[in-house]
């Protein structure tokens, strides 16, 4: 079901639901009112017949001949009702269940006795209303108790009331539907009037999406709800720019610096297919030469891949001993390396990728130790949460450290040295993925300083000082 039907078929319905509503109750005021008007008049008619004298008519005057009553003490003629009015159908009840119809209301009809009409005669105390039917007739009756008289009968006919009732309910019937209809017509039209923007900027971010032109923008002038949303759509947008723009470098970058690598392996490969013309040392050594140049490529081919994958965090992070994953470091660079380490390194867990973290700790100490001199002190300080990595080289080059963490960045006096540019790129990569930061800086006594946090991490209160 599509949006626009769903909000006409609620508008439609919420409207149903009201006129329904007003239908209902309006068909049970009425009711009730109609009921009640005959309910009263019954009930005056009762008290009138009861306070009537035997007679059935006014006082006679003195002197007049009796006049004649049905027994027990009733009148024997009712009393005419003022003109249009309706003075119901009246019938007397002994104490003993004894039914006296007076003379002077039309057709005689018997209303059969029921229990309650008994027990009201016979205690003659007590009133009740009810709905009977006699000889097809609806009647509303009530029964009065007359004191030793026995009990007052008063009906009147329902006949005008539910023919009224009945009219009524036509014209509800007919109104509420009318209304209905009208309902669901308005609230298709209210849904078409309300979803045109929605549909109009449907039609937009699917032209930009065809399109593929990530340069482009919806227009976002305005405070309403879709201007909102085309702002977090373009937002969204310029992340992907971003991001397609940095793997579109990455990719640049690493054609150009792939190159030089490639075409030395190939001058080495073709030297090795005349061989023969050189001596062994030369074949050895061009060996060697294409194995350090492969061993190369794959450690460069391998950081292009790591900076590929970008800052996000990726997969499932696991809580880590920090201070162990840099002890596991320290000692791994340290063997093929003529440097001296000082460690201080305080117990503490992060949440990371043990193998991501351990790369980037090492990258950090390989620098240390290229731009070391032999034999030179290196010092690693893990504390807060934060891990220093200092060493006695001669220090970042101040033209250069706003770019060290640039991919492919190297400062010319590294030029030299093996290596590509892409450590410090890896190492800032994997402590933002990690919600932590990296900053480099010369120390006050000379030598680079590298300090790097991967987010949170906590002191482990569980182990003691290393
Ligand atoms: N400890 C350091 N002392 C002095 N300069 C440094 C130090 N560490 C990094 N640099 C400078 O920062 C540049 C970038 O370092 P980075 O680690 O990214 O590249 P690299 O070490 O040259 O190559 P790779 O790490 O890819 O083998 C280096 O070329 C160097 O100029
Ligand atoms: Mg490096």
């Amino acid at each position: 079901m599509s949006l626009r039907a769903r909000i006409a078929a609620v508008a439609g319905l919420a409207v149903a639901a009201a006129v329904l509503t007003a239908a209902v109750s309006l068909y049970f005021a009425t009711r009730s009112e109609l009921r009640g008007e005959i309910d009263r008049s019954l009930q005056r008619r009762a008290t009138d017949l009861l306070r009537m004298p035997p007679s059935g008519g006014p006082r006679p005057p003195v002197g007049a001949p009796p006049p004649g009553g049905v027994p027990g003490g009733f009148p024997g003629r009712v009393q005419p009702v003022p003109l249009g009015g309706s003075s119901g159908y009246v019938q007397f009840c002994s104490p003993d269940g004894q039914i006296h119809i007076p003379a002077g209301q039309g057709p005689r009809a018997t209303i059969a006795l029921d229990p309650t009409d008994r027990s009201i005669a016979q205690r003659g105390s007590g009133r009740t209303f009810s709905d009977r039917t006699v000889s097809g007739t609806s009647l509303r009756v009530l029964t009065v108790g007359a004191g030793s008289r026995g009990a007052i009968i008063v009906a009147r006919p329902l006949t005008e009331a539910n023919r009224e009732l009945t009219r009524l309910l036509v014209i509800l019937a007919i109104v509420g539907a009318g209304g209905i209809a009208l309902a669901a017509a308005l609230g298709a039209l209210v849904a078409r009037a309300a979803l045109a923007p929605i549909a109009r900027f449907v039609r937009r971010t699917e032209s930009l999406a065809g399109e593929l032109d990530l340069s482009r923008r919806l227009d976002s002038e305005g405070r309403d709800e879709l201007a909102r949303l085309a702002r977090s759509f373009n937002a969204t947008l310029d992340a992907l720019e971003r991001s397609v723009q940095t793997q579109r470098n990455l990719i640049a970058d690493a054609s150009h610096e792939l190159r030089t690598p490639i075409a030395s392996l190939r001058a080495n490969i073709q030297l090795l297919e005349h061989a023969e013309r050189l001596s062994d040392d030369d074949q050895q050594g061009l060996r060697q030469d294409i194995i350090s140049e492969l061993d190369e490529l794959t450690g460069l081919i391998a950081d292009i891949v790591e900076l590929a994958r970008g800052t996000a965090a990726r997969g499932e992070y696991q809580p880590l001993q920090l201070e162990q994953v840099v002890a596991e470091a320290v000692a791994r660079v340290q063997r093929h390396r003529v440097v001296r380490f000082q460690t201080r390194l305080e117990p503490t867990v992060i949440s990371g990728d043990e193998q991501r973290v351990s790369r980037a700790v090492s990258n950090l100490l390989e620098n240390a130790c290229k731009w070391s001199p032999r034999g030179g002190l290196i010092e690693v300080d893990l504390s807060d949460g934060m891990l220093t990595v200092r060493d006695h080289g001669p220090g970042f080059e101040p033209q250069d450290l706003p770019h060290v963490f640039e991919r492919f960045y190297r400062a010319a006096g590294a030029r030299k040295l093996p290596g590509s540019g892409l450590g410090l790129a890896i190492v800032q990569q994997t402590a933002i993925s990690h919600g932590g930061r990296v900053s480099a800086s010369n120390a006050p006594g000379g030598g680079a300083q590298v300090t790097i946090s991967f987010g949170q991490g906590t002191p482990d209160q569980t182990r003691t000082r290393s």
